[in-house]
């Protein structure tokens, strides 16, 4: 009897197709729906801070310049990633990324956790001109952003806005910002964006914990 219903729909394509189409998607919904949940839910840990005004503006001139098209910043829980970049990203970094900078594109190394890597002036010079500091680099050059001036008339308007989508800036926070920026270059912004990547945000290992660098099976 089944038999026979079977063979009704496997006789109509359009039916089958129909049918096939209603069951992958349930399967779909509930493989996805608890994955978004379970995004929503995500909250910064107590060590994970909201970028400082010139991060902040840094960030936006990352984003313009359109760096995220040869780094990503997300280290896989991979053996060769992590002995190379350090512990692999997890979710709670991210919290006050908007947009997040994950990517999977790397023409460049990944840029997650290169905060502090090196000094304020070698990535000045690197930006400036890559192949002086690294021959073999193919990276172009951004010479202009040491000219160019921080455009500081925006910074309360951006962070009131992140205010709104959950960022804990306080008021003073918010006072204080033009300050920060006054007489800071592009270039400068940048490089403290670089320099914060991954220095305050990286989980922290408890203590006898396995260390990052074993692999780091999540
Ligand atoms: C066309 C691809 C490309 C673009 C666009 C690009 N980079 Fe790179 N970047 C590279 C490559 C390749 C390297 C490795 C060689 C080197 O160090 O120059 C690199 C290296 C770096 C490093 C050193 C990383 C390390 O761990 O040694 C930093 C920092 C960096 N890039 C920042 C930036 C920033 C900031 C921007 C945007 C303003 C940018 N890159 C745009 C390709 C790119």
């Amino acid at each position: 009897m089944a038999y026979k219903h079977f063979e009704a729909i496997e006789k109509h394509a359009a039916l089958l197709g129909v049918l096939t189409a209603v069951m992958v998607s349930i399967g779909g919904l509930a493989e996805i729906t608890p994955l978004f949940m379970e995004a929503h839910a995500v909250k910064a840990p107590a060590h994970v801070k909201p970028y400082d005004p010139l991060r902040l503006a840094g960030r936006d001139i990352y984003v313009r310049e359109g760096c995220y098209l040869c780094h990503s910043q997300m280290i896989r829980a991979l053996r060769a990633e992590t002995e190379r970049y350090g512990h692999y990203s997890v979710a709670e970094e991210s919290v006050y990324d908007r947009p997040f900078q994950w990517g999977s594109k790397r023409t460049g190394p990944d840029l997650a956790r290169v905060g502090g890597k090196y000094s304020d002036q070698w990535h000045e010079l690197h930006l400036i001109s890559p192949r002086q500091v690294v021959p073999q680099s193919n990276m172009p050059g951004y010479p202009w952003l040491v000219k160019a001036k921080l455009d500081a008339s925006d910074i309360q308007a951006r962070m009131r806005g992140l205010r709104k989508l959950g960022d804990p800036y306080t008021d003073a926070d918010i006072d204080g910002a033009p300050a920060a920026l006054e007489g800071k270059s592009e270039m400068d912004a940048l490089v403290a964006y670089l320099q914060g990547l991954g220095i305050k945000n990286e989980p922290q290992v408890a203590a006898g914990a396995k260390p990052a660098s074993d692999g780091g099976a999540p």
